[in-house]
């Protein structure tokens, strides 16, 4: 290859047997060793300390901050935690160094995909960083990025996790996000589905029955029976036969969620939602990924707990009766509707939906099953009646007092998270056995009532309007104690006439530039859910339903902000490397 004309000078080859080492345009640094002479990037590829400050020995060139060692030739590294450092082509002509300004290491959406692979591998988070940099530079969808995590998620460890979940629930958000959001995001999921996975074993799947031949409805029958008795094997075999057999998602997710509420509440709610989580990935999963995907949640039906057993749901009240009462009485209703030729779907009026609220959040919860019950019989929506469930869980959360423990941030939040879930699933089934799953979560509701005793004050709008700071919200949860004035914040916001988009993506960036913990992740993708699902609604109800979940969703973020943010830290150096940005001033 000869020497082009956008080729860069390093200046005499005598100089730089002299000087060993030297910077040029472009952040190149140019080396005479062993009589030759490289070029490498000088940010080093772990964290941009400059590489012609190192050492080289050998043909190893030696970062000296954390000690990274590469090949000098073609900049590949000996520490897999520090990636490769992009090399340059060098020529000498008549005593002069040329160098090649584009890397030799272009390689497209490819090299990044197996740079992800390799990163979730070996659980590296700036190599992980670098590839979603790279992915999303590159211009592939951010479903695309999310599928190799699921992959991996699914293939290695015991089956799906919470890394898989906030993978999942982060790939649903990026649409409200900035593309910056969007690379925190994924790459905040595809690390948590690393720790959950890397450096597990192979999760082997049990073969299908040799015939495909038994009815569908035999084969649900049979999961049911299976998971009802734990056995987990069983259940998986079954599962994969109604795959072999063609069976589609809609009906598989039926069956599945159908035995994840033969029981009540399975624990805590994370049962149903990681089940939720699962079907929702199998949105823009690869067909290829079904079976890994839907089988990976067959191994937590093992040993969940059944609130059904838990003290709180029989005593001093007995919940447990009055649901199964209410599900036979559903039941048998279904039963005549069919005889009748069905029945047709009745809306609530908005005061309707303001009295359900209200019992949803009553002291009373036998009448708040009766009520649930009846407004099934004659004809409610159940994916409605989930909506509001899932209403009164948030507002749960925005009337918890800071004076409770925090520990019970938790509880409050694990029930509008189930109660979403059930939510999402209603919206696409009409599988009558989930209808159980509203009266459970509305026992959940029920049960968190102590938790808004003394309740907080919904705050009221104060006279501010817009043009809005997006950033003196992010400056206020810089403090802890700031759950009270980001509350009020995002009122005055939505009252002065603040764009609610922007705020989501706001919201967005205050959960993902910080070290969340896996129910930040939830709840930030629970409320951005529903709030767009009460946006198809209008009203003043609908209205506030909407700033319920933002209220929540605000409130929850600041109890858990801020935190080291170490995690985004990477992210952002991985950023500033990819646009070729110093980040040395030495440099
Ligand atoms: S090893 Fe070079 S910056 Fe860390």
């Amino acid at each position: 290859m000869g020497i082009g004309a956008n080729w860069i000078s390093a200046g005499k080859l005598e100089a730089l047997q002299q000087e060993g080492a030297k910077v040029i345009r472009g952040g190149i640094a140019v080396f005479y060793h062993e009589e030759q002479v490289y070029a490498v990037d000088n940010r080093c590829p772990h964290l941009g300390f400059p590489l012609h400050m190192g050492s080289l020995c050998d043909g190893i060139l030696t970062c000296h901050w954390h000690h990274a060692r590469f090949d000098v030739c073609s900049g590949g590294t000996l520490d897999p935690w520090a990636d490769d450092v992009p090399s340059h082509d060098v020529r000498v002509d008549d005593g002069e160094v040329w160098v090649n300004p584009v890397s030799r290491s272009t390689g497209g959406a490819n090299k990044y995909k197996l740079k992800l692979k390799e990163g979730l591998e070996q659980n590296i988070g700036i190599v992980i960083a670098k590839a979603v940099v790279g992915l999303i530079e590159a211009g592939v969808p951010a479903q695309h990025i999310a599928r190799i995590g699921i992959e991996f998620g699914t293939t290695y460890g015991t089956g799906w996790n919470a890394g898989l979940t906030i993978l999942t629930a982060m790939a649903g958000s990026v649409g409200k996000l900035d593309k910056n959001g969007t690379i925190l995001a994924l790459y905040q999921g595809l690390v948590h589905v690393a720790r959950g996975s890397s450096g597990r074993g192979t999760r082997h799947l049990l073969s299908a029955l040799p015939s495909a031949d038994v009815p569908f409805e035999r084969l649900t029958e049979w999961y049911r029976d299976c998971i009802e008795v734990r056995d987990t094997q069983g259940a998986e075999k079954v599962l994969l036969t109604a795959i072999a057999k063609g069976v589609g998602t809609k009906q598989l997710s039926d069956m599945m969620l159908t035995a994840a509420t033969d029981h009540f509440y399975l624990d805590g709610g994370h049962t149903f939602d990681f089940h939720s989580k699962a079907i929702e990935a199998l949105e823009w999963a690869e067909e290829s990924q079904k079976e890994r995907v839907l089988t990976s949640l067959v191994p937590m039906m093992a040993r969940p707990t059944r609130s059904e057993e838990l003290h709180q749901w029989q005593a001093p009240l007995n919940l447990v009766e009055p649901i199964a009462q209410a599900v036979h009485a559903l039941a048998q209703h279904a039963e005549r509707a069919k005889l009748a030729g069905g029945a047709a779907s009745v809306p609530l009026t908005a005061d309707r939906e303001a009295q359900v609220l209200e019992q949803l959040l009553s002291d009373t919860p036998l009448q708040t099953i009766a009520l649930l019950r009846d407004l099934l019989v004659a004809g409610t929506a159940p994916a409605r009646l989930a909506q509001l469930v899932a209403l009164a869980a948030a507002e749960r959360i925005v009337r918890f007092h800071t004076q409770n423990d925090f520990g019970d941030w938790v509880a409050v939040l694990h029930t509008f998270t189930y109660a979403h879930a059930v939510h999402e699933r209603l919206l696409q089934s009409d599988e009558p056995l989930l209808q159980r799953a509203i009266f459970h979560g509305a026992v959940a509701v029920y049960l968190d009532r102590f938790l808004n005793v003394p309740s907080a004050a919904r705050p009221k709008p104060s006279a501010v309007s817009s043009p809005f700071d997006h950033q003196e919200l992010l400056d206020m949860l810089d403090l802890r104690q700031q759950v009270g004035p980001a509350a009020q914040w995002v009122t005055d916001y939505m009252h002065g006439g603040g764009e609610p988009g922007a705020l989501l993506n706001t919201l967005g960036h205050a959960l993902l530039r910080e070290d969340a913990e896996f129910h930040s992740f939830q709840m930030y993708e629970a409320a951005v859910a529903e709030y767009d699902r009460w946006q198809a609604a209008e009203g003043a109800f609908a209205e506030k339903a909407r700033e319920t979940m933002l209220l929540a969703c605000a409130r929850y973020l600041a109890a858990h902000a801020p935190t080291a943010r170490e995690l985004p830290h990477t992210a952002k150096i991985a950023w500033r490397l990819h646009k070729g940005e110093r980040l040395f001033e030495e440099e």
